[in-house]
């Protein structure tokens, strides 16, 4: 497995195109209520953004995209929502897994899955499986997700793998490989839809260095449109990791040289 270093110890790479797409699929209930309908029908409606998006992705070369589809939090939400998402979940896998086969995309869950049933599970190990080979994209989905989550449990796998570590010795490149991210490079732009302007227990270790894009659009509404909107912004960003913007000035020049 490809090791990735943290954007905190190496600057990466910059490219016009963002290698890693990281998204907030929200607004789905308020898409609903404005067309009176119940908040369940804009999860469905969303899943038509989701394959346009992926497909977009796959096209313009972006290597990795990850959404978040399920947070840790969502479970407070009334459990004939939590009932509708998890069905929705299960029935898009079984009806989606051949698609992405037959285009190369590579499909990986993260998340605590020990809390969801047993058909869920088995149905995510199936499309992992059936999916292992393929190169064009990398589609992971976040689902009962949560940031901290992941930071925690990084640290335990770290610390049961190497029990007799002292203090000093805990750094940012013992946890990293146990992330639940560890095979992808940081995410380049994190997107949200919906208008919030929050990260809400997404991947907060991951987000270190990631520009930040805001839209008020409600996800069932987002397009491929919208997606070079945000790929437009992102292109405009100087990405200086610390650096200055004279530093960064001088060394494109010498890479002309
Ligand atoms: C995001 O849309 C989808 C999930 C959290 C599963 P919401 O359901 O949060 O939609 P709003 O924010 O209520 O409009
Ligand atoms: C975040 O959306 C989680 C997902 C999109 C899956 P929420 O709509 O649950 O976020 P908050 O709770 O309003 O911040
Ligand atoms: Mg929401």
């Amino acid at each position: 497995m490809t090791q990735h270093t943290s954007s905190t110890l190496v600057i990466p790479e910059v490219s016009a195109i963002p290698r890693h797409v990281a998204i907030i699929m929200d607004g789905n209930g308020r898409w609903a209520s404005k067309r009176f309908m119940p908040r369940v029908a804009g999860h469905s409606e969303g899943l038509g953004a989701v394959r346009k998006i992926v497909q977009e992705c796959r096209q313009l070369g972006v290597e990795y995209l990850t959404l978040f589809a399920f947070s840790s939090e969502n479970w407070r939400r009334p459990p004939e929502e939590v009932s509708f998402l998890m069905k929705l979940f299960l029935k898009s896998l079984k009806g989606e897994v051949s698609r992405l086969a037959e285009n190369d995309i590579r499909l990986r869950l993260i998340g605590d899955l020990s809390r969801f049933d047993s058909g869920i599970q088995e149905m995510v190990q199936f499309s992992e499986e059936k999916t292992a080979g393929c190169k064009g994209l990398t589609l992971t989905i976040a689902a009962n997700y949560g940031g901290r989550w992941d930071i925690l449990q990084a640290m335990r796998q770290s610390l049961v793998a190497n029990p007799s570590l002292e203090p000093e010795q805990v750094s940012e490149e013992l946890i990293q490989p146990y992330l639940s991210m560890a095979y992808a490079p940081e995410p380049d732009l994190f997107i949200r839809t919906g208008g919030e302007q929050r990260v809400s227990n997404f991947l907060l270790w991951q987000l270190a260095y990631t520009e930040l894009y805001f839209t008020d659009t409600l996800w069932p509404d987002f397009d491929e449109a919208q997606l070079h909107i945000a790929f437009d912004w992102f292109s405009q960003r100087e990405r200086r990791f610390g650096r200055t913007s004279a530093q960064l000035a001088s060394e494109s020049l010498s890479d002309a040289v």
